[in-house]
């Protein structure tokens, strides 16, 4: 396994790979990696010849009073993880060689980050839009695989792929969660014994709203209502939003007629969560 910080050697590696006539998976992360991330990788092995994993803490993509400087770091342990994994090359560039001096462009959408998760997070979307077009620029992979975890993340990146031209398959790939259903994430380290017992909550509320719905609930408030209860039965939760949209557009929905996903992020303590599902009438 290779690992690689400089862009230009990251770029003349992958040109390299594909004059071979290999075909590249690419895996971007921020690194700390989990279980979530482990089952990217190893359908991006299955998928194509050669494997590259981005370990990269975009600074860009925090706000000001979010937890860029607390986020969880484990550079050692990432390397053996990833080389278990099999990856090929791992690309792990610092700020300084993301983000020159004089760095001035931007990669905006103009409706999906106005929805969910970007209306408490305003720069977080434009941050993960501009550093995964610039990472396609360099890496050039055939397939991207993205967590489907991160739906609204998911939904940008496709979304950005159709815009600006980029031949790219992308890959969506099922949540990965522990066994009593909370959903993988770096972020689960910040929490407490107590907090990460009692996180179970959103997987709850989900499988709850999915219940209801299959027995021919309608109403999206009444759904988002029991979510609600659920929710708060957790001490210290704080409810940012529980919304039940239109997969595609994310525009919220006032009855379930089709397939509607429901989005939930919830402050436990300092720790912002975030889960959702796909309700199927
Ligand atoms: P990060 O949170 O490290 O996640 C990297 C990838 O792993 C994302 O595609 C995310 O959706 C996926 N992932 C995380 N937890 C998962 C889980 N439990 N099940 C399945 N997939 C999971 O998302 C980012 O980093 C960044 O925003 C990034 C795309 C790298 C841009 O900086």
């Amino acid at each position: 396994m290779e690992i690689i910080s400089d862009k230009a050697a990251m770029a003349i590696r992958c040109d390299a790979v594909r004059r071979e006539g290999k075909t590249i998976a690419f895996v971007p992360t921020m690194g700390y990696l989990h279980q979530g991330h482990l089952t990217l990788l190893k359908e991006g092995r299955n998928l194509c010849d050669y494997l590259v994993l981005s370990i990269f803490v975009n600074p860009t993509q925090f706000g000001p009073n979010e937890d860029l400087d607390a986020y969880p770091r484990d550079g050692e342990r990432d390397m053996k993880v990833a080389r278990e994994a099999g990856v090929d090359t791992i690309f792990t560039p610092s700020n300084e060689i993301m983000y020159g001096p004089n760095y001035q462009t931007y990669v905006t959408l103009e409706n999906l980050p106005h929805h969910l998760c970007g209306l408490s997070r305003p720069v977080h979307f434009r941050g993960v839009a501009t550093v995964v077009t610039k990472l396609f620029n360099i890496v050039q992979p055939h397939v991207a695989l993205f967590g489907e975890k991160d739906f609204q993340q998911l939904a940008v990146i496709r979304q950005l792929v159709a815009d600006l031209d980029f031949s790219i398959k992308i890959q969506g790939v099922a949540t990965v969660r522990e066994s009593d259903g909370l959903a993988m994430s770096s972020r689960n380290a910040y929490l407490t014994p107590e907090q990460r017992k009692n996180a179970v909550v959103l997987y709850k509320s989900l499988n709850q709203a999915q219940e209801q719905v299959a027995g021919g609930e309608k109403d999206a408030s009444i759904v988002m209502e029991k979510a609600k209860a659920t929710i708060l039965s957790m001490p210290g939760a704080e409810i940012d939003y529980i919304r039940l949209c239109d997969p595609q557009t994310l525009d919220d929905v006032a009855a379930i007629t089709g397939p509607t996903l429901m989005a939930l992020a919830v402050k436990v303590g300092q720790t912002r969560l975030i889960d959702n599902k796909v309700l199927e009438p």
